[in-house]
């Protein structure tokens, strides 16, 4: 079977687990790896702008000894000339034995994996997911805090069009953390990712309202959704207070305003930047700061000497750990299992994908529309993952 990834749901605890294993143990030295993928070629295929994703993708497989091509700008891709993302995959994937592959829609992942021969990575697929991104900040947490169990972690910022977050809320979810999700109004989780943080078994969703914070915020009832365990579910009804300063944060995971994806939506970020005045708050006293990155100012500049700022580190763990990804992908190591349980969509028919932004809408792509659903949970598109239309009953 190909190795592909194309969702964080591609990999379960336990493989995520021994990746990170694996990471600690090349990280000792990056250097001393160039024997392990001799031959492989790697294509890297990004119709949307990319730093760290591409350079790191490329550094790992550089390290392990294996090679690059690289198609970098979007503008000079076949792409403009309206070639299909399934015929453009095609054929870079004759030429490679894996593909890295960002692109503007969502499902576009998916779709290419259905056409390569080789193993397939989903780089960023729009809005929707960006597994390796996920890879990297569950292993910087792991880093920086010593362990993944039981976290308490804020995600902060454009949480509806920002995609790391969506990967990585499953993630933390599955490794029973709590997530504060702090996001302006507009820009909070989309429904879609609530609906699949429901599914993961023992998590329950609850609104609330920090209430305690006025300081850091400039407000004192910023709305925030808590995903936690279940046995924490407050009994109430409605958005509960949470009180914030007893608490300790392990991190605050910040995104910028994803204003490629906006259209005549807000166009400011609305939230205070994270500051100093923001880490001398008590329940950030010991927290870690963690960014995707790039940063449009969300994290005042100041901050980067602090030694919470674990952003250029996190930035850094993407080589080891995508070079830990590259092994599986090359079959140089195997995993213990790689689906979660649970994960897996049974098929479900006569129902409408209405994501404008799903690789089911590009005309001439020509995807048959397919639907699933996991155990108790709703009917979604198999290629964007948004809830579908259905039928009345
Ligand atoms: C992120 C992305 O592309 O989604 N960047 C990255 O891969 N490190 C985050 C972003 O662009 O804001």
């Amino acid at each position: 079977m190909k190795r592909d990834l194309v969702s964080i749901e591609d990999l379960s605890n336990p493989a995520l687990v021994h990746l990170m294993d694996l990471a600690d143990r090349i990280r000792k030295d990056l250097r001393g790896h160039a024997e392990r993928l001799p031959g492989f070629l790697m294509g890297s295929l990004f119709l949307e702008p990319s730093t760290r994703t591409r350079l790191s993708f490329e550094a790992a497989m550089a390290r392990l000894g294996g090679k690059v091509i690289t198609s970098a700008d979007p503008d000079t891709s076949s792409a403009v000339k309206g070639e299909t993302l399934s015929d453009t995959v095609r054929i870079v994937d004759s030429y490679v034995d894996m593909t890295v592959l960002r692109h503007p829609l969502a499902g576009a992942a998916r779709w290419a994996a259905r056409h390569a021969r080789g193993a397939i990575v989903n780089a960023g697929d729009g809005a929707r997911e960006h597994p390796t991104q996920t890879l990297c900040d569950l292993y910087s947490l792991r880093c920086e805090r010593g362990r993944l169990d039981g976290l308490t972690v804020m995600l902060y910022g454009d949480l509806r069009y920002g995609r790391t977050t969506h990967s990585l809320a499953r993630a933390l979810a599955r490794f029973g953390a709590t997530i504060i999700a702090v996001a302006e109004k507009g820009l909070e989780l989309p429904d879609a990712v609530l609906e699949e943080l429901r599914e993961v078994p023992g998590t329950a969703l609850w609104p609330a309202v920090v209430d305690d914070l006025a300081d850091v915020f400039r407000r004192d009832d910023v709305p925030a959704l808590v995903i936690g365990p279940e046995r924490d579910l407050p009994a109430v009804d409605g958005p509960v207070p949470l009180g914030l300063r007893d608490r300790e944060v392990d991190a605050i995971y910040v995104t910028r305003l994803q204003t490629e994806r906006l259209e005549g939506e807000s166009d400011t970020y609305g939230l205070p930047i994270l500051d100093h005045r923001f880490l001398e708050s008590p329940p950030f006293r010991r927290t870690v700061v963690l960014h995707p990155l790039p940063r449009v100012g969300e994290i005042a500049r100041e901050v980067d000497e602090d030694p919470r700022a674990a952003y250029f580190r996190q930035a850094a763990l993407g080589v080891p750990i995508r070079m830990a990804l590259l092994l599986w992908m090359g079959g140089r190591v195997d995993l213990p299992t790689t689906i979660e349980p649970g994960a897996v969509m049974e098929q479900v028919t006569n129902a409408r994908c209405t994501n404008a932004r799903c690789i089911t809408q590009a005309p001439l792509e020509g995807v048959a529309p397919e639907f699933g659903r996991r155990p108790g949970g709703a009917v979604r598109c198999m290629y964007c993952e948004a809830v579908a239309e259905t039928p009345a009953p």
